[in-house]
């Protein structure tokens, strides 16, 4: 497996592959990796049917706000490479900060209105460092398919629409959100829960199980469904809502009666720590 850190390597290293008529896959992330990330990199090749599998590992500062957690965010880049290897990827693209973001650097990417609700809304320009970084990325990799994971389903939804509107050709791929065996949503960011903390974040999935299983009794009112996961969430003393709201699954519009797919989506702190979750409920 190769390690790249700078631009020109990334393209020496994937130019002859794509000329070779190779399906180039990647997979983005910033590091810190765990089964979610890796069962994207095993998909890449296993579903999305890659050729070549290329990773990046680069925590990117414009997609924190200032309060955030980009200093504190964990780094194990021997232990991630170790990973990246075992789940089979050729590359690992790791570019320091100058590489990204080098002196001059003046252009920012905004998607419209999706970027508006859920996670837009309580991280302020999140999305613009996130559409930047994924934008330049798909140019220096050259990928054929990119793969995401649906935890961060609006995430998703935002870069779907970015490759649309700039008619980037590479093929967005979504993958199905990977939990620890009692539910928690497989997130870097667990480390940082106390015991206490971890304990109750289980309260999440629950909290999404029973929204699910209102809806699988016939339930469509999104105030009755988010008050079904609320009432689960709330019995955590340590959990302190952000959001947990019912929204239109392809455009993250508001619902009132679900009259199509929705996305049941929350973001929840515990401690200093942000989850997000959530289930996409089928008509
Ligand atoms: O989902 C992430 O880890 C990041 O937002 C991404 C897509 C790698 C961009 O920095």
């Amino acid at each position: 497996m190769e390690v790249l850190t700078d631009i020109a390597a990334v393209r020496a290293f994937v130019g002859p592959r794509r000329r070779a008529g190779e399906r180039v896959g990647f997979v983005p992330t910033m590091g810190f990796l765990h089964d979610g990330h890796l069962s994207l990199m095993r998909a890449a090749r296993s579903e999305a049917g890659a050729g070549v599998v290329i990773a990046s590992i680069f925590v990117n500062p414009t997609q924190f706000g200032p309060n955030e957690d980009f200093t504190r965010y964990p780094r194990d880049e021997a232990g991630d490479l170790a990973k990246c290897r075992d789940a089979g990827c050729d590359a690992v693209f790791l570019p320091p900060v100058s590489v990204m973001y080098p002196e001059g650097h003046r252009t920012t990417i905004h998607v419209d209105a999706l970027t508006g609700p859920l996670c837009g809304a309580s991280r302020p320009g999140h999305f613009d460092g996130v559409c930047t970084v994924v934008a330049k990325l798909f140019g220096i990799v050259g990928c054929d398919v990119a793969l995401f994971g649906e935890k961060d389903y609006q995430q998703l939804a935002v870069l779907r629409q970015m490759t649309r509107d700039l008619d980037l050709p590479v093929e967005v791929v979504g993958h199905p959100i990977v939990r620890e065996p009692d539910g928690l949503a497989m997130s870097s960011r667990n480390v940082y829960l106390s015991a206490d903390e971890r304990a109750q974040a289980l309260t999440l999935s629950r909290g999404l199980a029973a929204a699910r299983a209102a809806w699988a009794t016939g339930e469509r009112h999104a105030r009755v469904l988010e008050a079904a996961a609320l009432a689960v969430v709330r019995t955590a003393p340590l959990a302190d809502v952000d959001y947990i709201e019912v929204r239109d699954a392809r455009d993250l519009g508001p619902v009132d009666t679900a009259a199509r797919d929705v996305v049941l989506a929350l973001a929840v702190r515990f401690g200093r720590t942000r989850l997000i979750d959530n289930t996409v409920l089928r008509v």
